[in-house]
């Protein structure tokens, strides 16, 4: 794992708004994998401001994004479609029948995971995945305890994590309890991934990615056994840990 240290959550956007602009002009049609949640929103900021001024293109780029609230429709501002649409894809110029995102509210969700995995191998495979971590190691909605061979799945959500991300609504009973998310093996497969993290909440984290053991325990230490995975952190992330 290659660890490029930021000053802070801003310098941590620019780095990482770059880093895929560059893969971007590179292969302009390559197929990425994009997350939600506070840390990417700043790298969608720089990635929106490029397009408008540099024109960066989007229009052959296919995105998978990595999960989905159970329940909630596109139309819900609470969904992850809706995040992405305000945060990024309404912004740029990409067609919407590149986008993929889990169908939360599929009648029958267990073909919906089957589908959702089999359309990412249909693209190719995704080329560059980018990543958040939630502060008990979650990536995706892969909670602490979830097999490292599992494909697109149905989670239940740790209350940890509907806690955390209870900010993002008015109450935390609007909190769905499960969702949709690619599995450890789908991120896995990518042919590179892109982790970001930043502040002092994801420090604890941070360490036992890079100092501790690789186990099921800690979803995003699986990370460790990924040919090229790039992490940028900002200082606060990176505080007293110890770089191998
Ligand atoms: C959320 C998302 C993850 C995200 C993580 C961290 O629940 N499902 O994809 O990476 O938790 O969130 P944040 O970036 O807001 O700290």
């Amino acid at each position: 794992m290659r660890i490029i240290e930021a000053h802070d959550y801003e310098h941590m956007s620019e780095l990482a708004a770059n880093y895929l602009i560059d893969k971007i002009h590179t292969n302009p049609s390559m197929v990425l994998g994009l997350a939600t949640g506070g840390t990417p929103q700043g790298t969608y900021k720089h990635l929106i401001q490029d397009h408008q001024r540099n024109h960066t293109t989007y229009k052959e780029i296919t995105t998978y994004n990595l999960d989905e609230y159970v329940g909630f429709s596109a139309d819900n501002p609470n969904s992850y479609h809706a995040f992405m649409y305000e945060k990024l894809f309404g912004k740029i110029d990409i067609p919407s029948a590149n986008i993929h995102l889990p169908n939360g509210t599929a009648i029958d969700l267990n073909d919906e995971c089957k589908t959702y995995e089999e359309s990412i191998k249909e693209s190719g495979g995704i080329d560059v995945q980018l990543l958040g971590m939630g502060s008990n190691g979650h990536i995706g909605f892969n909670e602490p305890g979830t097999s490292f061979e599992a494909t697109t799945q149905i989670v239940h959500l740790a209350q940890s994590t509907r806690e955390a991300n209870a900010r993002f609504f008015h109450d935390i009973n609007e909190v769905p309890h499960e969702a949709i998310t690619m599995g450890i093996a789908t991120i896995m497969k990518s042919k590179e991934i892109l982790l970001l993290v930043a502040g002092e909440a994801k420090n604890e984290a941070m360490r036992k990615l890079v100092e501790g053991e690789v186990d099921e325990s800690f979803p995003a230490s699986v990370l460790n056994r990924h040919s090229h995975v790039t992490i940028i952190a900002d200082k606060k992330a990176l505080s007293g840990v110890t770089v191998r």
